[in-house]
């Protein structure tokens, strides 16, 4: 198998394309420039003019701001983490009795320009909610689920701390995957023998367990119905919204799903790394549709793992048993997340919209606006049938 291994994992020429990791490399901005002094005042004031109802009648009232001087690429984040947060605290300020259809000039305008700016969406995506979202209490400390604060909330609280915690120290943990699948890719030009590949498996099974057992704690501080009534609403995304004052939009309405784990890259290079497949159906098409909401180095590293990996088939033909169990591992250990990752959405969004009798159409559909249910089951039976045996 050493041979086959290493004949097979032939030097790439496209490691220019790799990342180092889920989140930024450096803790986030945490504050704009003095000429933004009004938005980083928006930031801390958010809670308190959503609960009475009165972001919309401040924001209405600012000028539209030039973001041309913002040039560090951790500002221009950090603008676009406000920005986007402002947008959707307007349009979902009244959830309850409305969603309002139009973003008013002093957001829109910068929102589209720094979007643009960094190759990105004009909304809330999960990058900038979560992975640009915090930084550490102690400096000297790690980046870890207790040692965290957030920047940008929309109500505010433990619980919505806690969830916005729970992805980022999920991605911080998933951070090795980045390194097991440059390696097992070859992405970084080594060859493998086989306990190299052995060794790389497991610390993707490992780590794949870890992040299970951390999304299962999210439990322990975000409260299903706080999350469905006062954190959800805000994620949701824009439908058919008009960004005013936007030229090139010329008044046309816009639509964009809302942030969602779905747009994180953990599931989707695991699933690149040991050739899953899913079989074509909607909630398949929208998460590749997503794709476009993650940040572009996220993209392309999906695209070269796509494109690169002969993973499973090195096993399929492999006559190792060491290796065919650590591949197999890594498919349960993943069925194994699917499987925590569904309980949550029941207990998130599913029996909550049935609590709540006059949003249970939300009880079918995801924060991005898919119609989650039986896909996210198939999509776990999905990846069991991906066992060698
Ligand atoms: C309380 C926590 C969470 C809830 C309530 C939740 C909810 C959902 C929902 C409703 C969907 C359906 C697609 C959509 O409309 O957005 C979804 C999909 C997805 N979520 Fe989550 N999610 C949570 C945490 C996470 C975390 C921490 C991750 C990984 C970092 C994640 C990764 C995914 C992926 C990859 C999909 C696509 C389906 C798949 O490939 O299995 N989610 N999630």
């Amino acid at each position: 198998m050493s041979s086959t291994v290493a004949n097979d994992y032939l030097r790439s020429s496209v490691s220019h394309f790799t990342i180092n990791s889920f989140l930024p490399e450096v803790q986030p901005i945490q504050k704009l420039p003095d000429e933004f002094k009004e938005w980083n005042h928006l930031v801390t004031e958010l809670p308190d003019l959503l609960a009475a109802k009165k972001f919309n009648s401040v924001i209405k009232k600012q000028d539209v701001k030039d973001v041309s001087s913002l040039i560090s690429k951790g500002e221009q984040e950090l603008a676009l983490l406000m920005l986007s947060v402002f947008a959707h605290a307007s349009i979902h300020e009244n959830w309850k009795i409305e969603t309002r259809s139009s973003i008013c000039p002093s957001i829109a305008v910068p929102l589209s320009e720094i979007a643009d700016t960094l190759n990105r969406k004009p909304v809330l995506s999960y990058y900038s909610h979560g992975l640009n979202n915090w930084k550490k209490l102690d400096s000297n400390g790690d980046v870890e689920i207790n040692n965290l604060a957030i920047i940008c909330r929309f109500y505010g609280g433990l619980d919505e701390s806690w969830f916005i915690r729970t992805h980022i120290d999920i991605e911080k943990k998933a951070e090795v995957l980045v390194k097991a699948a440059n390696t097992l890719m070859n992405l970084d030009g080594y060859y493998l023998d086989s306990s190299e590949v052995v060794r790389e498996l497991n610390v993707v099974s490992r780590t794949l367990h870890d992040i299970k057992n951390v999304l299962a704690n999210v439990r322990s501080n975000c409260d299903p119905d706080i999350f469905f009534n006062r954190i959800q609403p805000f994620m949701r995304g824009m439908n058919r919204v008009r960004f005013e004052g936007v030229a090139k939009f010329n008044n046309q309405p816009i639509s964009h799903p809302g942030g969602s784990g779905a747009q994180s890259l953990i599931l989707p290079l695991i699933d690149a790394l040991l050739g899953i497949q899913h079989a074509e159906d909607e909630l398949l098409s929208y998460l590749i549709h997503l794709r476009a909401y993650m940040p572009i180095e996220h993209q392309n590293f999906l695209s070269v793992l796509l494109s690169k990996n002969k993973l499973r088939s090195l096993v399929l033909t492999s006559d190792d048993k060491a290796i065919t169990d650590s591949y197999n591992n890594c498919i349960y250990e993943l069925a194994e997340f699917r499987s925590e990752h569904l309980k949550i959405t029941v207990d998130y969004i599913h029996k909550p919209a049935s609590k709540y009798s006059q949003s249970r159409e939300r009880g079918e559909i995801g924060t991005g606006g898919s119609p989650f249910m039986k896909y996210l089951k198939k999509h776990r039976e999905e990846t069991l049938n991906h066992l060698i045996t």
